[in-house]
């Protein structure tokens, strides 16, 4: 069942630790704009408007950022793993981003083996940072992974290794296969805090708060309450903290969605410290079935989350038909089952009058959702939604 927690470790103010500042704080988002304003396919995806769902579910407006759209890649994960090889590049060859196509680099990542373990869309994004650059990339997938999923990473220039098992086993196998092979792994979550590679990760995913940011001028404010979805935490952790340093004392209130089986950060708040999810953690949000945090996103987000909330399954479908099926002059949004999960947090904490008091939604909130992806399993998609996604190229 549904659970939803008031954060016990939250510390407003509490500026963020040396740690993370330099990966999620205020200039943060620079370094990664940088680059990107170098790449001919970015721009800054939709902060979509909904004023017909949001008088329906009664409260002041809501908007959604339409991850689906970015970079053609049809989620928010492709900032983290671009980024992050983009960096690797940068830093091993001694330039900035200003030099990031010089031949250096690109003699450098032809050198280079970049490999993840993945769901699906983090792989999409090592697949298409190596390729970016030329560089080769080896995507290691669980069984549970669909083969929609493992051709979008293949067609990217990706070798696919199927390994049996779980999600967990992947990374194993991933992490046995780099140190074995000299291969350089991208992962957006390690052991522990020293790993740098799920910081560039994370830092990558401030983009989106910085697009928010510059957005909200135009939508007549700041949002007063942000849900983000979390499977290891690193989007949750980048916006949390973006937010934070950015909105110094005036930020939104947060609150980190997670599935009900897999809800390890809901977890580790109670707990107060990294805390382990057991058993089955199969759920409808399958990007988001992790096992335990990301400790460099727990390092944000113990201080600064300012609620855990845990969704059921059933929850994704309604979230993901009130998006498809647009009411008034609201537009149409394509979410996929983990992409609609934040809306779905939203709709189940407006349906329990205390949880909605506790945390102050009402008819003057204005509410930040993340579309986290598109619909990537078009067949699931149109069982769940009645009504087909438009294919992306
Ligand atoms: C679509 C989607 N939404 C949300 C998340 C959660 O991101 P994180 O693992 O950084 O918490 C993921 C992670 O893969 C994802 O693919």
């Amino acid at each position: 069942m549904a659970e939803l927690i008031a954060n016990p470790g939250r510390r407003p103010g509490e500026p963020l630790s040396r740690l993370v500042a330099d990966y999620v704080g205020a200039a943060a988002a620079e370094r990664v704009l940088a680059l990107l304003h170098a790449c001919p396919r970015y721009r800054p995806t939709p902060l979509l408007p909904l004023p017909s769902l949001a008088r329906q579910l009664g409260i002041g407006a809501l908007m959604v950022k339409d991850e689906a759209q970015r970079l053609g890649l049809e989620s928010f994960k492709s900032l983290g793993g671009i980024y992050a090889i983009a960096e690797i590049l940068m830093q091993a060859a001694g330039v900035g981003p200003d030099a990031i196509m010089c031949d250096r680099v690109r003699a450098l990542a032809a050198t280079r083996t970049f490999v993840c373990a993945s769901d699906g869309n983090h792989g999409r994004s090592v697949a298409a940072g190596a390729r970016l650059f030329g560089a080769r990339s080896i995507v290691f997938l669980h069984e549970g992974v669909s083969a929609a999923r493992a051709g979008k990473i293949a067609a990217l220039g990706a070798e696919i290794i199927r390994v049996p098992g779980t999600y967990d086993d992947s990374v194993d196998e991933a992490v046995r296969q780099a140190e074995i092979n000299g291969w350089t792994l991208v992962a957006d979550t390690a052991a522990d805090t020293e790993d740098p590679i799920p910081g560039l990760i994370m830092r990558g995913y401030t983009t989106i708060a910085d697009e928010v940011l510059a957005g909200m001028k135009a939508l007549g404010g700041p949002p007063s309450h942000l849900f983000v979805q979390a499977g290891v935490g690193g989007l949750a952790a980048a916006m949390t903290g973006h937010l934070r340093a950015r909105l110094p004392g005036a930020g939104p209130i947060i609150t980190v969605v997670e599935p009900v089986a897999a809800d390890c950060l809901l977890q580790s708040a109670v707990q107060g410290r990294i805390a382990e999810v057991g058993g089955d953690v199969t759920t409808i949000y399958a990007m988001l079935e992790c096992r335990r945090p990301s400790p460099l996103a727990w390092e944000v987000l113990r201080g600064a989350a300012d609620f855990f909330l845990s969704v059921d399954d059933d929850a994704a479908p309604a979230a993901m038909r009130a998006l498809a099926w647009p009411q008034g002059d609201d537009p149409g949004i394509v979410a996929g089952e983990s992409g609609a999960a934040s809306l779905a947090g939203l709709m189940t904490v407006l349906a329990w009058a205390s949880w909605r008091e506790q945390l102050g939604l009402n008819a003057a909130s204005r509410v930040l959702v993340i579309n986290t992806e598109g619909a990537t399993d078009p067949d699931l998609y149109a069982r769940l939604v009645g009504r087909t996604a438009p294919q992306v190229a």
